[in-house]
């Protein structure tokens, strides 16, 4: 663990693609961010501001062009081996091996670890049954709700039982009610397992609902502000507080 215990830490990174042509366009620009144990923080920012850019370096995809992004206390680009089983990855898209049944797929990272038979299924099913799909164990994604898909993917990233949860746009295909009430499910199964999560979103209802911390995040890539989500507060005093994002989101200037 690094100095300061963060769990995930971004310091002064910079992304930068370049383009076949040899164009260079900067996605990420001196990003600084901590996030402690046990964080629920939610990433919000509009679309094209590096979201995802960040997404990928903090998963290890990536290098940073500058910087340094450390997660544990090490360094997912360099060290991938190590965090294999550490992070729990839910994509915008399920992912699902489609000739795979729900079962199948949600054990596939348990597969890969060398679990016995019988514990890749016990854990599994003790996850699907968990995210509500009693009874759709043997089902193939084909056969599956979009909402009910997101849950297998969920149900596959808790199996591994990961230090950190990483999301991107993970609700963001989803009819509202179906992604509001998976977002409570998510939200409810990874505050019990008292582990950190970091949700990446342009959807500030989103962003409100899961996280205890919202940072917003300008274009290119860097946090304009970083301010604890209001617990207890009235609709009116939540609206007020969504109109301030969204201001700060709009006038992309870093908050002082
Ligand atoms: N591999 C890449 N090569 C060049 N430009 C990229 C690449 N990936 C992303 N970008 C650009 O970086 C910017 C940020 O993209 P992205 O991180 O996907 O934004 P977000 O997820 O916030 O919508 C966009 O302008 C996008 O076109
Ligand atoms: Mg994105």
């Amino acid at each position: 663990m690094n100095a300061g215990g963060a769990v995930i830490s971004m310091q002064d990174v910079r992304m930068v693609f370049t383009s076949v042509d040899g164009d260079r366009f900067t996605a990420v620009d001196g990003l600084n961010l901590e996030v402690g144990s046990g964080d629920i923080v939610a990433i919000v920012g509009k679309t094209g501001c590096g979201k995802s850019t960040t997404f990928n370096l903090l998963l290890g995809l990536d290098p940073p062009t500058s910087g340094s992004v450390t997660l544990l206390g090490h360094d997912p680009h360099k060290e991938f081996d190590y965090f294999r089983s550490k992070l729990g990855v839910i994509f915008q898209t399920d992912r699902l091996l489609p000739w795979r049944t729900a079962l199948e797929n949600a054990r596939v990272g348990l597969e890969i670890l060398g679990y016995g038979d019988k514990e890749q299924n016990d854990i599994a099913l003790e996850w699907l049954h968990k995210l509500e799909l009693h009874g759709f164990e043997d089902a193939y994604p084909h056969e599956l709700s979009g909402g009910m898909r997101q849950r297998v993917g969920m149900a596959r990233a808790f199996c591994l039982a990961p230090e950190i949860f990483f999301a991107d746009e993970a609700f963001g295909h989803l009819d509202q009610s179906t992604a509001r009430r998976l977002r409570e499910v998510f939200l409810e199964l990874v505050t019990e397992s008292k582990k950190t999560c970091l949700l990446i979103t342009h959807n500030i209802h989103e962003a409100l609902e899961i996280g205890s911390r919202l940072v917003v995040l300008g274009k290119p890539g860097r946090v304009l502000a970083d301010m604890e989500t209001p617990t207890n507060a009235t609709r009116a005093e939540m609206a007020e507080f969504e109109d301030r994002v969204l201001d700060i989101i709009e006038n992309n200037e870093v908050v002082g």
